[in-house]
C-alpha cells in the first residue's frame, strides 16, 4: 500500500493551535499512525513508535548526504533556491553588498539585528583589538614548509589557538563565547594573511589597527618595505563586498562541520578547524581553487565546445557550476559578476575572463545543464577577481574562510543555546556480517 499524507480536517492541541498531521499506514502489520506536522516537517524521532513486534528497535529515515533532512531550526540565514534568494536574518543579500560593511553584517548574523553607531563602534573595536595573535602562534606557523598549502596552515593555527585559550572550554558561558568571537573574528585575516606570506617566504606583516578589517587584511598581505600601506580603495571595497556575500549560508557543509564539532562542546577553536577542513574540500569553498585550475586547463575560447562535451561525457565536473539548494542563478554570483568590471577597471581585465563568459554562454543553453538546473554558483566567476586583485590560486579558499568565520560562529551560538539540540550522533543502516566467531 502507497504511503502519503491525508487531507484530514485539522485538529487542535491543548493550546488552540491548529494541528496538521501526516497518516502513515504500515503495510507489514496493517497499524495507521498519525504523526504531527510542524513546519512543513515531522520529526523523524516520531516515526520510532512504527514496529512490527514490540521489541523492534522501531522505524528510522535513510538520509544519506541530508538530501531532505532539517538538521536544525535556525533564524539566521533564509535561501529559497528555487527563486535564487539569499537573506542574512530578513535582509536581501544585495542590498547588504551594497550598503553595509562587513563587521556590520557580521554583527547582524551573529546577533539578529544590525549595529546602531555605538554599538557598532563598540563591535569594531572589540574586533580591533583582537588582531594580533600570540607570538607563539608565529612560530608555530613558522614551522610548517616552505610550499605549505594556505589553507592547511589555516586549519591546523585554528586548532592550536585553542591552546593558547583554555578558558575557551568554557563554551556555556556566555561572557567566554563572546570573547572568542571578537578573538576569532579578528584574529583569522592575521592568520590568513601570514600562511601566504610564510607559503612566499616573506616576513609576517602585523596588523594595522588604523585601517578598516579589510585594508588591514590587504596591507598584512602585501606591504613589503613601505612605511604605511595604503590598499586601493576600490579594491578594499570590492573585498568587503566579497567578505559580505561570503559570511554565511545556512547549513552547508562546513556550517554542519561547525555545529556537528561544536555539539560535542569541544571549545570553539577546534569546532572551527573542522568547519575549515571542511570549507576546504573542492566541492565546498575548494571550488573557486578548482574553476581556476579548470579554466588554466581549458586555456583559450575555442577550447570550451570540447571541455564542455567532456563533463557531459562524464570526464569532470564543470567547477564553479551547479549547488544543492540553488537550481537558479546563484545570487551571489550575479552580485559578483557585476562586481567584476569594477574590479578589473583598477587591476586590468584578467585573461580568463573570457573563457568563463563563454562556459557559461555554452553551458546555460546546453540540455545537459539546463535539464540539471546547474547554473554558475558563488565560485564561479569569485576566483576571477581574487586573481586580478594578485591573490594566489592557493589562497582562495582561505579568503572565503575568513569572512565565513562569522556565519561559523552564528551558527555555533545558535546550536549551543536551542534547548532541543544534543550531541549530533547519526543513526546507521547496519549492513555488515551478523555475529561470526572466530575459529
Ligand atoms: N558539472 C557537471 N555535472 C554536474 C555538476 C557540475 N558542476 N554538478 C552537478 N552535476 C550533475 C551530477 O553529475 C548529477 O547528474 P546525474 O543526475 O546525471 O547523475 C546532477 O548534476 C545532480 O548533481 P548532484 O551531484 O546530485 O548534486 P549535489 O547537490 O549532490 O552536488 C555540488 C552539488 C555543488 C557538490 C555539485 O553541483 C558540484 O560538484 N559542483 C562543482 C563544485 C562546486 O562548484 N562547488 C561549489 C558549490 S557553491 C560554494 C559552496 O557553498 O561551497
Amino acid at each position: 500500500m502507497e504511503t502519503k499524507s491525508v487531507e484530514e480536517p485539522k485538529k487542535k492541541n491543548g493550546q488552540g493551535t491548529v494541528l496538521e498531521t501526516i497518516k502513515i499506514t504500515d503495510t507489514r502489520t496493517g497499524k495507521a499512525f498519525e504523526i504531527p506536522i510542524q513546519n512543513d516537517t515531522i520529526k523523524a524521532i516520531d516515526l520510532r513508535q512504527i514496529k512490527v513486534k514490540d521489541d523492534d528497535f522501531g522505524m528510522m529515515t535513510y538520509d544519506p548526504a541530508f538530501m531532505n533532512t532539517a538538521s536544525c531550526k535556525s533564524k539566521i540565514t533564509f535561501i529559497d533556491g528555487d527563486l535564487g534568494i539569499l537573506r542574512y536574518r530578513g535582509y536581501p543579500i544585495d542590498q547588504l553588498a551594497e550598503k553595509k560593511s562587513y563587521l556590520e553584517v557580521a554583527y547582524l548574523i551573529l546577533y539578529g539585528e544590525l549595529p546602531a553607531k555605538t554599538q557598532l563602534d563598540e563591535w569594531t573595536n572589540h574586533i580591533r583589538l583582537h588582531t594580533f595573535v600570540h607570538e607563539n602562534v608565529r612560530r608555530l606557523m613558522e614551522a610548517f614548509r616552505h610550499d605549505a598549502h594556505p589553507m592547511g596552515i589555516f586549519v591546523s593555527t585554528l586548532a592550536a589557538m585553542s591552546t593558547f585559550y583554555p578558558e575557551a572550554k568554557k563554551v556555556l558561558d556566555p561572557e567566554v563565547r563572546r570573547k572568542q568571537v571578537w578573538r576569532l573574528i579578528g584574529k583569522v585575516p592575521t592568520i590568513a594573511a601570514w600562511a601566504y606570506r610564510h607559503s612566499i617566504g616573506l616576513p609576517y606583516v602585523y596588523p594595522d589597527n588604523d585601517l578598516s578589517y579589510t585594508e588591514n587584511f590587504l596591507a598584512m598581505m602585501y606591504k613589503v618595505a613601505e612605511l604605511k600601506y595604503k590598499p586601493d580603495p576600490a579594491l578594499a571595497k570590492a573585498l568587503e563586498v566579497l567578505f559580505i556575500l561570503h559570511a554565511d549560508h545556512e547549513q552547508n557543509c562546513s556550517a554542519n562541520a561547525m555545529r556537528s564539532v561544536g555539539s560535542s562542546q569541544v571549545d570553539p577553536y577546534c569546532a572551527a578547524a573542522g568547519a575549515a577542513a571542511a570549507l576546504y574540500g573542492p566541492l565546498h569553498g575548494g571550488a573557486n581553487e578548482a574553476v581556476l585550475r579548470m579554466l588554466d586547463e581549458i586555456g583559450s575560447k575555442d577550447k570550451v565546445p570540447a571541455f564542455v562535451k567532456e563533463v557531459k561525457d562524464g570526464k569532470g565536473k564543470l567547477m564553479g557550476f551547479g549547488h544543492r539548494i540553488y537550481k537558479n542563478y546563484d545570487p551571489r554570483a550575479k552580485i559578483i559578476k557585476l562586481m567584476a568590471d569594477r574590479v578589473f577597471e583598477v587591476t586590468g581585465k584578467n585573461p580568463k575572463l573570457e573563457i568563463a563568459l563563454e562556459l557559461e554562454r555554452i553551458a546555460l543553453q546546453d540540455e545537459y545543464f539546463v535539464k540539471r538546473k546547474l547554473y554558475p554558483n558563488v565560485d564561479f566567476y569569485s576566483g576571477l577577481i581574487y586573481q586580478a586583485m594578485k591573490f594566489p590560486v592557493d589562497m582562495f579558499p582561505v579568503l572565503f574562510a575568513i569572512p565565513r568565520m562569522s556565519g561559523w560562529l552564528a551558527q555555533w551560538e545558535e546550536m549551543l543555546m536551542d534547548p532541543e539540540q544534543k550531541i549530533a550522533r547519526p543513526r546507521q543502516v547496519y549492513l555488515g556480517y551478523d555475529k561470526r566467531d572466530l575459529n
